[in-house]
């Protein structure tokens, strides 16, 4: 295994040679036990290209993925809504908005509310929790080293004390994304239409023009939830432990978004970012100081790779150590310690007199098999926190909340109690007539 423990490794190895280094070490479990060949984070380089090309690729560029921030927005009021109306449901409100945007944008549903099982049979607490499963079950430990000891497969299925809950994870996915699947069929055959990128995929489908097996096709859509809905939350959740523990930039963020909102003449969005440099820079610092994937997702090289006169064998395990790369001292200023300004004094958050290519975005992975959905992520991110700033004041309930994350290649903050509260009557008003400005795409997209 080769660990990549610097920004000017991975840009080397995993950038520069990105033909070589796009390959997954096998991951059995997760690619066959469960997903049956049809994850696409785990299929070989070939594969994956292939599948996102046919299916999704150009439903995620920059201008595909910005026209659907109307959706972005509108989810976002509603997350202040629900907020204000059930402060203590800020933690899960964060996986019902990744969950509702994507699945509006794949399968044109919205979801209404994390735990209720809607219409169409569908439960995105459910679902999440079959999705961290399935991500546990791909980390190294949590089934025997199958992928290195092979044999351990051919054992009786006794001894296979890992196979039987795997095999149901599966079904369960299979099971949700025959219910997503089937609910967007029946939509297409009533002519009820709004956009959901699935939906041509399925009219080319139909139409013979998309060359894959509908059980693969079917799986894609909820693979792209399952990737878009866990990552998006944590990165949230962890924007909002740092505004819960750190008051002084949260007053420095406010004071941004009072001036550039007029109080409460109207909400902020994204489309302000350019006069909200403080607020751009506390996401930045929140994603560097707990990156949601610290060791991103592994890669594998198809051929052998000669790099400052070391050799990495063809098939070696390759591991983005993004965590060191991200509190490397030599690079940053107090690494550990939350600060923004960071990224006021240096675009890239790096000490003063350190030059050197660096990008911002590690936590997304790098080279070929670089996260997808970015863009559709940081939209996410900053849509929803200007508009919490705007509307809520953060403060903590019995102390401090611990910074404790749960283990694993996604990193979440464990549940943790804050105080967050609408900033004043002014700001409810406000927040009321958004929420009602909205009613047409709750109804367009309602199960
Ligand atoms: C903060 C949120 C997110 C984070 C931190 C994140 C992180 C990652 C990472 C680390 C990888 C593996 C990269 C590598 O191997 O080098 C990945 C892959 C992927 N992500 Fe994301 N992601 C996020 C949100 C999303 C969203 C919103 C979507 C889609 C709507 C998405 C879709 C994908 C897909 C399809 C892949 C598979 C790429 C492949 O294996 O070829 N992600 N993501």
């Amino acid at each position: 295994m080769v660990v990549l423990s610097s920004a000017a490794a991975v840009r080397d190895i995993l950038e520069l040679k990105a033909g070589l280094t796009g390959e997954r070490p096998p991951n059995h479990v997760t690619s066959h036990v469960i997903s049956r060949g049809g994850h696409t984070l785990w299929m070989s380089a070939k594969k994956s290209s292939l599948v996102k090309s046919k299916i999704y690729s150009h439903v995620l560029t920059s201008a595909s993925t910005d026209s659907w921030l109307p959706v972005v927005e509108a989810e976002s009021v509603a997350v202040l809504w629900n907020v204000m109306q059930k402060p203590d449901c800020f933690f899960n409100e964060m996986l019902r908005y990744a969950g509702s945007i994507t699945r509006s944008h794949t399968y044109g549903k919205r979801v209404p509310t994390w735990e209720a099982t809607d219409a169409t049979g569908f439960n995105l607490e459910g679902y999440s929790k079959a999705s961290h499963e399935i991500i546990h079950m791909s980390e190294p430990g949590a089934t025997p080293p199958v992928d290195i000891f092979p044999f351990l497969l051919k054992l009786p299925r006794f001894m296979q004390s890992w196979r039987g809950h795997a095999e149901q994870l599966g079904e369960t996915m299979r099971e949700y994304s025959s219910i997503l699947w089937e609910d967007l069929e029946n939509r297409m055959k009533n002519g009820h239409t709004n956009g959901a990128w699935l939906e041509k995929a399925y009219q080319q489908y139909k139409k013979g023009n998309i060359d894959l097996e509908e059980d693969l096709l079917k799986y894609q859509g909820s693979i792209v939830l399952e990737a878009g809905l866990d990552t998006t939350a944590s990165a949230l959740q962890t924007i909002l432990l740092a505004s819960v523990l750190h008051p002084e930039a949260v007053a420095n963020a406010q004071a941004e978004i009072d001036t550039v909102t007029n109080g409460t003449e109207r909400l902020p969005s994204l489309s302000d970012i350019d006069q909200l440099p403080f607020c751009k820079a506390f996401v930045l610092e929140a994603m560097r100081w707990m990156p949601t994937a610290p060791s991103a997702v592994p890669h594998r090289n198809s051929e052998e790779i000669i790099y400052k006169s070391m050799i990495i064998p063809k098939d070696s395990t390759i591991i983005a150590d993004v965590w060191n790369i991200l509190h490397d001292v030599e690079l940053f200023d107090r690494p550990d310690e939350f600060r923004p300004e960071r990224y006021i004094q240096h675009k890239n958050g790096l000490k003063a007199g350190v030059d050197l290519p660096f990008r911002n975005n590690y936590s997304f992975g790098a080279g070929k098999r670089v996260c997808s959905g970015e863009r559709m992520a940081s939209n996410q991110l900053h849509e929803l926190f200007f508009k919490m700033l705007w509307a809520f004041d953060f403060g903590q309930k019995n102390g401090p909340p611990p910074v404790e994350y749960t283990a694993g290649f996604i990193k979440a903050p464990k549940p943790f109690e804050a105080s967050i509260r609408i900033r004043s009557p002014a700001h409810a008003v406000a927040l009321k007539a958004a929420y009602d400005a909205e009613a047409d795409y709750f109804e367009r997209f309602e199960p």
